[in-house]
């Protein structure tokens, strides 16, 4: 913040003759802790003003109320606080690669600033972006797209809401395979769907069969949504029970939104299936979704895309020309080089995972009271807690997932995302997404607290 923004706050006149004698680090601190003082100031009168006056304002956005907070953004902020406060928390929240995004990558960007590539661009992407989306498909899946059915979004959540919202009318059915990523069923309602959860229990590798999904089918039924390899589960579904399910899908007339963000990561030299890969007439009812967050380390630069037959593609577009634009320009550059550049330093990324996985892996299921089946691939570990339930640790009664990561974040320090939010409450999640430090440390601490 600047001198004269800080000066420009009423609450702040009082040290217009003493500023120029602060030290630059107490300036800051101090036009922090004035920030603060000044929303919640203006917070208190608003509120006192709001009861004063009995103004009863209109009720907002039921869509909206009803959005729940992200449970793997909530637990990672609470454990960022603890951090802050000094607490020495171990966090597996947020599925975020721990390495930074590549240099190549990093240069195309700071390029694409100093070359004036800073302007608007079409709302679906640049189209050297979508043709470098299209050659990469291409490349790792074998399907064929034109760069007008890519649309780039930002951040591959965003291409999952924008999806939605150009597929489901009110009250428009859509089936999801569970444990499922927790933004598919919010998703699906704010776009005035009705989430249906077709639940997959771990007798099944966390899979569901074509018959439960097609028990799950009724008149209303518009959409399939599957994660395949899957958050939370890291479980990959193979090419035998992927056409099943695509068989039912073709049966019912339904679109297919396949989220296939961490097909970079499958382990054990295991075979990755793409939806559309399985028959042209799948490719065309499919909205297969990707990205580069996961891959290239990117998180933060929100570039997803979507690959689709034309007509979806160009009302995706539409709808993105009226809503966010295009995402950053710099970004979409980035990307560019990230999808054509060299790929060597993704396939070293995925070693490293499989490693922390089977270490992982091998450590919990060693340890009394909880157990996890291997995942194939993505970076998390679905850890079952039925053995715990009725218990207590750090005085509280384990009832289900939640209970146990709020006892262990507040008495093991270790941040963990409890699974109820992905439709398995007896399940916390684990990401080694995480330096193995980290993770050799957190699970020194679940041993600790478990026998504690
Ligand atoms: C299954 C799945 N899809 C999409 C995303 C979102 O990716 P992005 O960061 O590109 O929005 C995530 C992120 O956690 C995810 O787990």
């Amino acid at each position: 913040m600047t001198e004269k923004a800080i000066l420009s706050r009423p609450n702040m006149k009082v040290y217009q003759n003493n500023i120029s004698f602060l030290s630059k680090k107490f300036e800051k601190i101090l036009a922090f802790l004035q920030e603060i003082k000044y929303n919640i100031a203006v917070l208190r009168c608003y509120t006192i003003w709001v009861k004063v006056k009995g103004i009863s304002m209109k009720e907002l956005s039921r869509v909206a109320l009803g959005v729940s907070a992200s449970a793997t953004l909530a637990i990672d902020s609470t454990a960022k606080q603890m951090k802050a406060d000094g607490y020495d928390v171990v966090g597996f929240g947020t599925g975020e690669p721990d390495f930074p995004t590549p240099e190549n990558i990093c240069k195309a960007a700071v390029n694409a600033i100093y070359e004036g590539k800073t302007k608007y661009t079409p709302a679906a992407g640049i189209v050297e972006l979508r043709r470098a989306i299209a050659q990469r498909i291409q490349a790792d899946d074998g399907e064929v797209y034109t760069p007008d059915q890519i649309v780039v979004a930002s951040g591959a959540k965003h291409n999952v809401f924008v999806s939605l919202m150009c597929l489901v009318n009110p009250g428009d059915e859509v089936v999801i395979a569970a444990p499922y990523w927790l933004t598919y069923s919010e998703a699906v309602e704010m776009a005035g769907g009705v989430p249906v959860l077709v639940k997959a229990p771990e007798s099944q590798d966390f899979k569901i069969t074509p018959e439960q999904l097609e028990a799950a089918i009724t008149e209303k039924s518009k959409v399939f949504m599957i994660n395949n390899p899957s958050n939370p589960t890291g479980m990959l579904y193979n090419r035998q029970e992927l056409e099943a399910l695509m068989a039912v899908c073709t049966k019912y007339d339904l679109y297919v939104i396949s989220d296939e963000i961490y097909h970079g990561l499958v382990y054990d030299n295991a075979e990755f299936v793409s939806i559309p890969s399985l028959s042209e007439e799948i490719k065309n009812r499919t909205i297969l979704i990707d990205g580069v967050s996961k891959s290239y380390a990117m998180t933060g630069w929100r570039i997803g895309y979507t690959a689709s037959n034309p007509e979806i593609a160009r009302v995706m577009s539409n709808y993105l020309s009226h809503s966010t634009g295009a995402p950053s320009t710099i970004s979409q550059w980035a990307a560019v080089e990230a999808l054509t550049g060299p790929q060597e330093g993704i396939a070293a990324m995925k070693d490293v995972f499989e490693q922390r996985r089977n270490y992982i892996v091998e450590r919990m299921n060693a340890i009394e009271g909880v157990s996890c089946r291997k995942p194939q691939g993505a970076f998390y570990v679905m850890m079952n807690i039925d053995k715990l339930l009725g218990k207590t640790l750090g005085g509280r009664v384990i009832n289900n997932g939640d209970d146990f990561a709020m006892a262990f974040l507040e008495h093991g320090l270790v941040a963990l995302v409890p699974c109820s939010a992905f439709g398995a409450p007896n399940y916390v999640r684990w990401t080694y997404a995480a330096s193995m430090e980290n993770i050799k440390e957190g699970l020194d601490r679940l041993e600790k607290f478990l026998k504690a």
